[in-house]
């Protein structure tokens, strides 16, 4: 393991790209959640990601690269929509899916003919893609369904001893995966509502659909990562619109221990520093502004299964466009 601060060392860098290159296994910062990453032209180090996560190999991978040329090296087509999109927000957290090209290992896309490309903004992510010289195929660093790691931390509690070498950036910025847009149908359909929003991406193209989440594994799957039951906590996650009192009350009736995330402490408030009364709830405070809640919302969630809460109430966000991704993620880890 190794540790590198903001500020890349030039040192640990070329080490963890030999290590890459050897066909180890990298897990890195990015903007949005730590990623696991192989070299993504070696099929055998790609499909030790697959090991290592547990994840099943229908789900395609995405490949990072240092820049839009080094994308369309791994496309076979290159529409003005992506031109747009990349122009406007890459480096950064969307990742686009294209028509692949035959350089790809069928392991990298599951077998499926696009392929899924972003530019991360993260400069270890950025400079460990420059040193390599190669693209990076890295989903995030955690067992499959689980939440995803925002810290080196949740990395090691899920995959210690699964990887070659951990790049410590400290706490991710964005804190949610990047949003993932299929360009290879018409009209581009959005598979996974992210850190990009829905109405950033129609300001640059114009209208796109938004694919509805799966219920079933039984439906073909357009995104495995639309499965419901995906990103999910050990405890179980309830959302609950305006105050949870009722709910938290009930549940704790029933001897079960209760987190709960909310906008304010208003008439919930506990002493952080008071003696924890039997049947008070694990109280997190977020903040009522999106961007920060993505950036805490899965250290919270970590943060209330190391405590072992048995449920977790979630206080519903507005129903707006900049508040899609977190209803998304809310969503899919309510359902078991
Ligand atoms: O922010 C992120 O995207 C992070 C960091 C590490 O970059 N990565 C990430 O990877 O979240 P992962 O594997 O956890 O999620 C990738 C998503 C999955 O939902 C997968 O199904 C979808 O992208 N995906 C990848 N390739 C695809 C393809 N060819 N067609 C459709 N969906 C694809
Ligand atoms: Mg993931």
């Amino acid at each position: 393991m190794q540790v590198t601060e903001q500020q890349p060392d030039a040192a640990i860098i070329d080490r963890a790209a030999a290590v890459l290159r050897a066909g180890g296994l990298v897990a890195f910062p990015t903007e949005t959640v730590y990623g696991l990453g192989a070299h993504a032209l070696q099929a055998e180090a790609v499909q030790s990601i697959f090991v290592a996560k547990g994840r099943p190999a229908n789900n395609p991978l995405i490949v990072h690269v240092a820049e839009q040329a080094a994308a369309q090296k791994l496309t076979t087509a290159w529409p003005l929509e992506a031109e747009a999109l990349a122009r406007r927000f890459w480096p950064g957290p969307l990742s686009l899916v294209l028509p692949k090209a035959d350089c790809v290992p069928s392991v990298v896309t599951a077998g499926a003919g696009t392929v899924a490309v972003r530019v991360p903004a993260h400069p270890v992510a950025r400079a460990l893609l420059e040193t390599a010289q190669f693209p990076i195929a890295a989903p995030s660093a955690n067992r499959s369904n689980y939440i995803s790691p925002t810290c080196a931390a949740h990395v090691l509690k899920g995959l210690q001893g699964r990887i070659d070498l951990l790049l410590d950036g400290g706490p991710t910025a964005g804190g949610l995966e990047s949003t993932v847009l299929d360009l290879s149908v018409q009209p581009p359909r959005l598979l996974r509502p992210g850190l990009v929003t829905q109405a950033e991406i129609e300001a640059e193209i114009g209208p796109i659909e938004r694919h509805a989440v799966m219920l079933s594994h039984d439906q073909p799957l357009a995104s495995p990562g639309l499965l419901a039951r995906h990103y999910s906590p050990r405890a179980i996650l309830e959302r609950v619109a305006g105050n949870g009192r009722v709910r938290i009350d009930e549940l704790q009736e029933q001897g079960l221990s209760v987190g709960w995330l909310a906008f304010s402490d208003e008439g919930k408030h506990q002493a952080a520093d008071a003696p924890r009364a039997p049947g008070h709830p694990e109280l997190i405070v977020m903040p009522r502004d999106s961007q920060a809640y993505c950036a805490q919302l899965y250290a919270a969630l970590h943060l209330l299964d190391e405590r072992g809460v048995d449920c977790i109430i979630v206080e519903l966000p507005p129903d707006t466009d900049e508040w899609q991704a977190v209803q998304d993620r809310l969503r899919r880890a309510e359902r078991k």
